[in-house]
């Protein structure tokens, strides 16, 4: 009883204040009349905030019967037209643009990559996408709305004789559209076997290259390839179908996904298509109708919308190529120590954070031995890039996280040490030092460590600095490189960075506010070196972990 009263009191009390704003006098008989009719109206008055934002959605415009650029020069299609009718469902207002496709994702060295269009929130979302697993750490997505496949397309006669029920593809040179969802993580779920698999830029890229000789068998979402040849048998590289790809964290499935399952299961949804296919004059790869979709396609179209979210989404980036830190497994997943160091530090901290990828140079460039941060960093695509080094040089642009590896470099020299080379010195000047240039182990560093030294020989990578100590150009190579066999290391090992790896973050940032007082509560514990021995157990690797707390007498 107590508590009803005292709900009541606080609803009225609610309600008071909003009808009242301007009154500064409390007059209970008012409020009481008042209120029962506020609360009678209320109930069938849900609260209504316009959204006044455009959704913007991009088109290459080569996409038919999708989206394309008709005869008359407007952009039109299936996707047009879904996007509109979804749309106006809720109350939204939306629009397609033109926008080249790398702006949403692009390929670089076999790894798939967001673009910049949609990072920039240029548009909202790149609808006609195929929902797959090695998508999802960089992308979120809205419902399925398309059917895909995958297909095997060869040039005419199939003259290499590729057979797609192989389980082993290896002796083919296999070739894929950049960007596309048909690639090796693909394959390696169907559990196939491949060797080379290069990507094409483009279409006619492709076809040349199967009509050229240099590739066997391109495989793509496309069913049907002028002057091709297109294999019967066909695959699934997705998840349920194609969908709109989205910015990780966007809400925009939020309201998207509602709209479109009471599109589906109206019937209008497949009118639509029905109709699509005879305006535009091909087949769309429209999902089946709710009385023929399978159970999986219905559990999807019934499930509860996703919840807005109410915190930022903290998104860190890697390169994806480093073992056994951060990689990409041969599925497609982005796994490694780095991935459940910072799950674990989030969940601490109670934030939401997601691991995902992005080019080296988004993080930092480089010019000469200056370094600069990078585009994605201080655009704000993402908040922080992990695994660095906190150097002095880079503490002039970024902020960083506490140290949670540490690091440190050697010397080397060609096998008997034949110059007497001796890093305890203070002087190095009677020698030379080799480094590779884009190493922290710099002339800074010399600095920093109080080393007096005349010659410092750039080399661009560790090969060059290698053969150079090897072929006596140099008589060291600085480095924070461990085992390299071909050399002898010298001790004692030095220490060029300030403490250790760090996670880099924008100057500014308020991420290294909450993550430090999370990780200093972990690893005052000694729960973060125990959590490294068991890490190191689980990817048979001994991480470099920075050394445990000192244990303070009680
Ligand atoms: C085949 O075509 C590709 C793409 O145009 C080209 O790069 C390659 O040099 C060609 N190879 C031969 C053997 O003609
Ligand atoms: C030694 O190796 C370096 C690095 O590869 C090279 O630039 C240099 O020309 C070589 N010098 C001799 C004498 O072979």
């Amino acid at each position: 009883m107590k508590v009803k009263v005292s709900l009541v009191l606080a609803i009225l009390a609610g309600i008071c204040s909003n009808a009242h704003a301007a009154s500064l006098t409390f007059n209970p008989e008012k409020t009481i009349t008042m209120s029962s009719e506020v609360r009678i109206g209320a109930k069938s008055k849900p609260e209504y905030t316009p959204d006044t934002h455009l959704y913007l959605f991009a088109a290459d415009g080569k996409k038919a019967p999708y989206s394309y650029v008709n005869e008359y020069g407007k952009l039109v299609g299936f996707d047009v037209e879904l996007v509109t009718r979804v749309c106006s469902l809720v109350g939204k207002q939306c629009k397609m643009i033109m926008l080249p496709f790398t702006e949403c994702i692009f390929t670089y060295k076999d790894i798939d990559y967001a673009g910049r269009g949609l990072w920039s929130q240029w548009v909202d979302g790149c609808p006609s996408y195929a929902i797959t697993t090695d998508r999802r750490t960089e992308f979120d997505f809205t419902l399925p709305y398309l059917a895909t496949t995958s297909t095997f397309t060869v040039a005419p006669g199939n003259p290499s004789g590729f057979d797609p029920t192989l389980a082993d593809y290896s002796a083919f040179t296999l070739v894929r559209l950049s960007g596309a969802p048909t690639n090796g993580a693909c394959l390696s779920r169907l559990r196939k076997k491949y060797g080379t698999f290069i990507v094409a830029e483009n279409l006619p890229e492709a076809k040349e290259l199967l009509l050229n000789g240099t590739a066997d068998v391109l495989f793509s979402p496309r069913t049907e390839i002028d002057g091709l040849e297109t294999l019967p048998q066909s695959v699934h590289c997705d998840d349920g179908g194609a969908g709109i790809l989205l910015r990780k964290g966007s809400d925009l499935a939020t309201w998207w996904n509602p709209a479109f399952q009471t599109f589906y299961f109206s019937g209008q949804y497949a009118q639509m298509c029905e109709d699509a296919s005879k305006k535009y004059g091909a087949d769309v790869q429209c999902l089946p109708t709710p009385r023929t979709a399978s159970p999986e396609l219905l559990a999807m179209m019934r499930a509860d919308p996703p919840a807005p979210s109410p915190d930022h989404l903290w998104k860190f980036v890697v390169s994806g190529k480093i073992e056994p830190f951060s990689f990409l497994d041969s599925e497609g997943n982005l796994v490694g120590w780095t991935k459940d160091f910072i799950e674990e530090v989030c969940t601490r901290a109670d934030k939401q954070c997601h691991l995902m990828l992005a080019q080296v140079a988004e993080c930092t460039t480089r010019d000469g031995e200056l370094l600069y941060p990078g585009r994605g960093l201080m655009e704000g695509w993402f908040d922080a890039c992990t695994g660095y080094f906190e150097t002095w040089d880079r503490d002039n642009s970024w902020d960083f996280t506490a140290p949670y590896l540490s690091s440190d470099a050697s010397f080397y020299v060609k096998p008997g040490n034949p110059s007497k080379f001796d890093p305890t010195l203070d002087d190095y000047s009677n020698f030379i030092i080799v480094h590779a240039d884009t190493s922290i182990t710099n002339d800074h560093c010399l600095n920093r460590l109080h080393k007096k030294f005349d010659t410092l020989l750039d080399v661009p990578t560790q090969y060059e600095a290698i053969a150079a100590v090897l072929n006596g150009t140099a008589d060291a190579w600085f480095t924070k490189r461990k085992g390299e066999t071909q050399l002898e290391e010298l001790s004692p090992r030095f220490h060029c960075e300030n403490v250790g790896t760090s996670i880099m973050v924008k100057k500014g940032s308020q991420m290294p506010a909450w993550w430090d007082a999370a990780f200093e509560e972990f690893y005052s514990t000694g729960e973060f070196n125990q959590f490294c021995l068991d890490k190191g157990l689980e990817y048979n690797y001994d991480f470099p972990c920075v050394p445990p707390p000192v244990k303070r007498d009680v």
